[in-house]
């Protein structure tokens, strides 16, 4: 099948869907949208699909720079898998706004609950069991999800637009974004070796280390720095200290440095 696949990740659960559904729809044509940035693309096969994470129940904002430049050459049949914790408010159909902005639409607009990563908002990180039965049912539901995707049929976006979800998602992000801003919250504390890995995965290269590690003020609280540090040296503020550290168990670290 000639299809493009485009995915953004911190954690690793959407880069462990983006690489499950190219396998089951028979794709190798898997991008990293933090390779991108900045540029202008255009697309031009049969199927394009977007695979991202939740943030305050909207696109990720580098998603979205990302989607509002690419260029169509024809008409694809596109798709769309957001991977949350449960919830994805109108992430979805933020993006088919923005698609049609574009004279496309999503033809189909899926969910996936996946382990939590958000140690700003909630904490459900550390219930293993419910991390197992996510990744479980998560795979099932990619593989019903891939047999549409192969047949192009047009499912629409699962959910509903909640007035609800866009108010409590945009005070959300906003009082998060302020609050959490990277160069002032984000710490390494005396266990970091300055080995770099925090540098070469943050997908904004906001993160420069030296001598230190210094956080620059372009981040999506992606969290990738925090939850893939080796040493686990990485904190935001005080609130952290206690909290354990995710990621995809399919996932390695060298699979989430850049280019
Ligand atoms: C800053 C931030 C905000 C988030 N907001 C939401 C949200 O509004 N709803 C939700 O269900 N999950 C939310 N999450 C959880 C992630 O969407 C979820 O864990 C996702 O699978 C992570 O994908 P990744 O591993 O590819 O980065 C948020 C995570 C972060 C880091």
């Amino acid at each position: 099948m000639r299809a493009k696949l485009f995915y953004f990740s911190g954690t690793g659960n959407s880069l462990a869907a983006a690489r499950k559904i190219a396998q089951r729809i028979d794709t190798n044509d898997i991008n990293n949208i933090a390779n991108f940035r900045g540029q202008e693309i255009e697309v031009n096969t049969e199927v394009v699909g977007f695979i991202f994470p939740v943030y305050f129940q909207d696109m990720p904002e580098v998603v979205k720079n990302f989607v509002n430049k690419l260029k169509f050459k024809n008409n694809p049949y596109i798709f769309a898998a957001v991977t949350c914790n449960g919830g994805p408010g109108f992430t979805l159909f933020n993006l088919d706004k923005i698609l049609k902005s574009k004279g496309q639409m999503l033809s189909s607009g899926f969910t996936l609950t996946m382990p939590g990563n958000s140690v700003i908002i909630l904490d459900l990180t550390s219930n293993l069991e419910i991390q197992k039965e996510r990744l479980v049912n998560s795979e099932i539901k990619m593989d019903r999800m891939s047999k549409i995707i192969r047949k192009r049929l047009e499912t629409g976006i699962e959910g509903e637009d909640k007035i609800k979800d866009r108010l409590e998602g945009s005070i959300l992000g906003f009082v998060a974004t302020k609050v959490y801003r990277a160069h002032r919250k984000f710490v390494a504390s005396e266990k970091c070796t300055l080995c770099g890995t925090c540098q070469r995965i943050c997908p904004e290269s906001n993160i420069k280390v030296d001598e230190k590690v210094i956080w620059d003020n372009s981040c999506d609280l992606c969290l990738a720095c925090f939850h893939w540090c080796p040493q686990k040296a990485i904190e935001i503020g005080n609130s952290t200290k206690s909290r354990i550290r995710y990621h995809h168990p399919g996932i390695i670290v060298k699979d989430m440095m850049l280019r």
